[in-house]
């Protein structure tokens, strides 16, 4: 009797290791489907933006489309001189339009104000 309830816990366990094992990490990716971004935008004005570091993830992300100089390709708009207010830029960053990327999932909020600080010295 003793035995069946020590191989009874340790198939306990081991379920409990297999489960909390698990990646439980899908939920927290969920900021990319334009929900709340009332919120986020307002999260992300909050903060101060580092264009040095924008200008990293420009390079990275962004450049393809809008070129190094921002003036644009084919792919993607002319980003220089906007005139767009700072929510508008971070909506479109964020959520995405038309065939511009949605970054709201990708990037973290402070990342999105250093992209944004960058694109407004372009
Ligand atoms: C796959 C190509 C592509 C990539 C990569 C891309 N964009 Fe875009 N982006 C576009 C296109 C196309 C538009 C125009 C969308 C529209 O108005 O339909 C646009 C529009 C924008 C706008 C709005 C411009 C305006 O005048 O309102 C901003 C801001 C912007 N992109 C920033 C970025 C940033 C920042 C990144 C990198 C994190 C990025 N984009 C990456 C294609 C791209």
């Amino acid at each position: 009797m003793q035995r069946v309830l020590i191989v009874a816990f340790g198939l306990v366990s081991l379920s409990t290791i297999l489960l909390t094992a698990c990646p439980s990490g899908t939920s927290g990716d969920g900021d990319g489907d334009g929900d709340g971004d009332g919120n986020r935008v307002a999260d992300v004005l909050a903060l101060t933006g580092d264009a040095t570091n924008g200008a990293d993830l420009y390079d990275t992300d962004c450049r393809v489309c809008h070129a190094p100089d921002g003036s644009g390709t084919a792919s993607g708009a002319n980003l220089q001189g906007l005139t767009e207010s700072d929510e508008d830029l971070l909506g479109t960053i964020i959520d995405g339009e038309g065939n511009m990327p949605e970054w709201g999932g990708m990037y973290s909020d402070q990342e999105l104000a250093d992209v944004l600080a960058h694109i407004k010295t372009l």
